[in-house]
C-alpha cells in the first residue's frame, strides 16, 4: 500500500515529522484552564495547527486527550507546553516531561516586542502586547503576561510570572517562582527573592529579601509563606 501523504504536503508522516512540518503542527498543551486557552491562541498565532490538551480535570467545553500523566504516550509525536498557573505544579510537570525526553516549546505572541538581545527560556510564554527590553533574560517556564513590561537588563528566573499589565523597571531581578500580580510596578534595580508574591497594584521600591506576600504602595509584607498575617 502507498504511504498516506501528510495533508497535501506530498510527504509521508515520518518524512513530514523529520522535516519539521508535523512537529510544528502537533502541540500538546498541559493544562486546559483559562491560561491554557490563552496559550492555545498564542500557539495558533505561532503557526501550530494541531493543538491538543491534557488535564486531570474536565474543563467545560474543552476536549482533552487524557490525564496529564498520559503525556508519555505522545513523547515521540508531539511537542509540549505546560500551561499551569501554579508555579510549583508547573515546575513538577516540566521536570517529569524533561526527564522523559519530552520536547518543550517557547511561545511568543506576534504582537509582543522582544529586544533582539533579550533571551527567552524554554517553555516560557510571552503574551500579546508584552515588551521585553534590551539585555533582559527570561528563564525557563516563565509567564510574561498580556501587556506587561520588562525593561532593560532584567533577570526573570525560571517559573516566575509577570501578570497582566505589570511593569518592571530596568535591572530588576526576580528569583525563581516569584509571582508579580496584575498592574504591579517594580522600580528599577530591585531584587525580589524566591517564591514571593507581589499583590496586584503594589509598588515595590526596595529589594525584597524575605519570602512572603507584599501589597500596597509602597509594598509591605502582608503575609508569611505559612499564611500568618503580618499587616
Ligand atoms: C495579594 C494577594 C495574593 C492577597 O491574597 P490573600 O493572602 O488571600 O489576601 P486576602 O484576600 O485574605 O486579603 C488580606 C488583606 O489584604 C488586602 N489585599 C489583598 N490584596 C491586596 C492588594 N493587591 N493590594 C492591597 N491590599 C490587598 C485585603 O483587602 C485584605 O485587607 P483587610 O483584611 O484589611 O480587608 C491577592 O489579593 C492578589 O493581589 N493576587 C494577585 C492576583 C493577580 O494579580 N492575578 C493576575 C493574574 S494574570
Amino acid at each position: 500500500m502507498l504511504p498516506l501523504s501528510y495533508r497535501g504536503t506530498g510527504k509521508t508522516e515520518v518524512e513530514a515529522y523529520a522535516s519539521g512540518i508535523l512537529m510544528k503542527k502537533k502541540l500538546i498543551i498541559i493544562g486546559a484552564g483559562g491560561h491554557g486557552r490563552v496559550v492555545r491562541d498564542i500557539a495558533r498565532s505561532n503557526g501550530y495547527r494541531r493543538i491538543f490538551f491534557l488535564d486531570d480535570e474536565r474543563k467545560d467545553g474543552i476536549e482533552t486527550l487524557g490525564a496529564i500523566s498520559d503525556f508519555t504516550r505522545y513523547l515521540n509525536t508531539h511537542v509540549f507546553f505546560v500551561a499551569i498557573g501554579d508555579s510549583r505544579a508547573r515546575a513538577r510537570i516540566t521536570e517529569s516531561l524533561v526527564k522523559a525526553g519530552g520536547r518543550i516549546v517557547t511561545l511568543i505572541h506576534p504582537s509582543a516586542t522582544v529586544s533582539e538581545d533579550a533571551k527567552i527560556g524554554i517553555g516560557t510564554v510571552v503574551m500579546a502586547g508584552a515588551v521585553i527590553g534590551s539585555g533582559s533574560t527570561i528563564g525557563d517556564s516563565a509567564i510574561i503576561n498580556t501587556n506587561s513590561a520588562v525593561d532593560h537588563d532584567c533577570v526573570i528566573r525560571d517559573f516566575s510570572h509577570v501578570s497582566v499589565g505589570a511593569s518592571l523597571g530596568g535591572c530588576v531581578t526576580l528569583e525563581p517562582h516569584v509571582w508579580v500580580g496584575a498592574g504591579a510596578t517594580l522600580i528599577n534595580n530591585v531584587d525580589v527573592c524566591e517564591g514571593c508574591l507581589i499583590g496586584a497594584g503594589a509598588v515595590v521600591v526596595r529589594d525584597i529579601s524575605e519570602r512572603g506576600t507584599y501589597v500596597g504602595v509602597p509594598a509591605r509584607l502582608m503575609r508569611l509563606p505559612d499564611g500568618t498575617r503580618i499587616n
